[in-house]
């Protein structure tokens, strides 16, 4: 069975190194050269414009898309030469932009999660085997514990599809935690999410970097939310990196705010203007 040992919890999980990645589609290249260092236990944020690279870049971190060169060192594994389930085995969990949910309840979703660090095979567990049973029991368990940690506690039992947008996007969350991963990626986490949702999905970000001590790497379009919860920030901008830094320090950057702004360097800083609450899907 595909399963791995999970970090004892005190260890820091490694650091991930991207460095010159590349990746071309035909008479486009979507990354260039791009490289940046997520150190470990904190939230590093990855924002630009619509088209900068950011979901590539994901699907590059995820497995899902090849680079034309450069390397992504995960610890010691370098991951630009394994498929996505062996990524996955390594500990990095990753989320969509658009909602990936199966039917069934908000436990069932999560067990799905689990499904990498489940040790008994299909067949012992579908014979309901004892050493199966038992390990399946500890999995729900698990999973409870993290349906109350993502704020789902009281939804368990609920099927997902008759649950609120916000709570949807939890599932998604939950489910990637479950995997017990070391880093977490997470594609817009609050688009689309009212504002008293997106300040508990923040929330929740910092205290899976606070409690539970992991990585967190985020695509997120409303800049003053990653202005606030990120550690460091690095901007895209045609595939290439325009800036990277901290909070403060990106969003004062002119190169940014020419980015976001589409025009020159002005005196709008990035996070504190309209540019913040606006996707850039709706910028000129
Ligand atoms: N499968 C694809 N085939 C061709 N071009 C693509 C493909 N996926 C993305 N692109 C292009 O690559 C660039 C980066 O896209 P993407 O990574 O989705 O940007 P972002 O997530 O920052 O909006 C864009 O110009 C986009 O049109
Ligand atoms: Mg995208």
């Amino acid at each position: 069975m595909n399963h791995r040992t999970v970090r004892p919890a005190d260890a820091p999980p490694p650091v991930l190194v991207v460095d010159r990645a590349t990746v071309r589609f035909a008479g486009l290249t979507a990354l260039d050269g791009v490289s940046f260092t997520v150190a470990p236990g904190t939230v590093h944020a990855l924002i630009g414009p619509n088209g900068a690279g950011k979901s590539t870049c994901f699907n590059v971190l995820s497995g899902v898309r090849r680079t034309a060169s450069g390397s992504v060192r995960f610890g010691d594994a370098e991951l630009t030469a394994l498929p996505p389930h062996r990524i996955a085995a390594l500990g990095v969990a990753r989320t969509f932009q658009n909602i990936v949910l199966t039917r069934g309840t908000v436990a069932d979703n999560l067990m799905l999660g689990r499904h990498t660090l489940t040790r008994a095979g299909y067949a012992a567990t579908a014979l309901r085997l004892p050493g199966a049973v038992r390990e399946q029991r500890r999995h729900r368990e698990r999973a409870r514990e993290i349906a109350e940690f993502t704020g789902l506690g009281a939804r368990f039992d609920t099927p997902v599809d008759l649950l609120p947008y916000g709570d949807r996007k939890r599932v998604e969350l939950a489910r990637a935690l479950c995997m017990e991963p070391e880093l977490l990626l997470l594609d817009e986490p609050v688009a689309g999410l009212n504002t008293a949702e997106r300040a508990a999905m923040a929330e929740t970000v910092t205290a899976v970097r606070d409690a539970l001590g992991l990585s967190v790497l985020i695509v997120e379009h409303d800049t003053g939310l990653i202005m606030r919860i990120a550690d460091a920030v690095t901007v895209l901008d045609f595939g290439r990196v325009i800036a990277d830094g901290t909070p403060a320090q990106v969003r004062n950057d002119p190169a940014v705010i020419a980015a976001y702004l589409g025009t020159p360097a002005q005196d709008a800083p990035v996070g504190e203007t309209p540019v913040a609450d606006t996707p850039a899907e709706e910028a000129p």
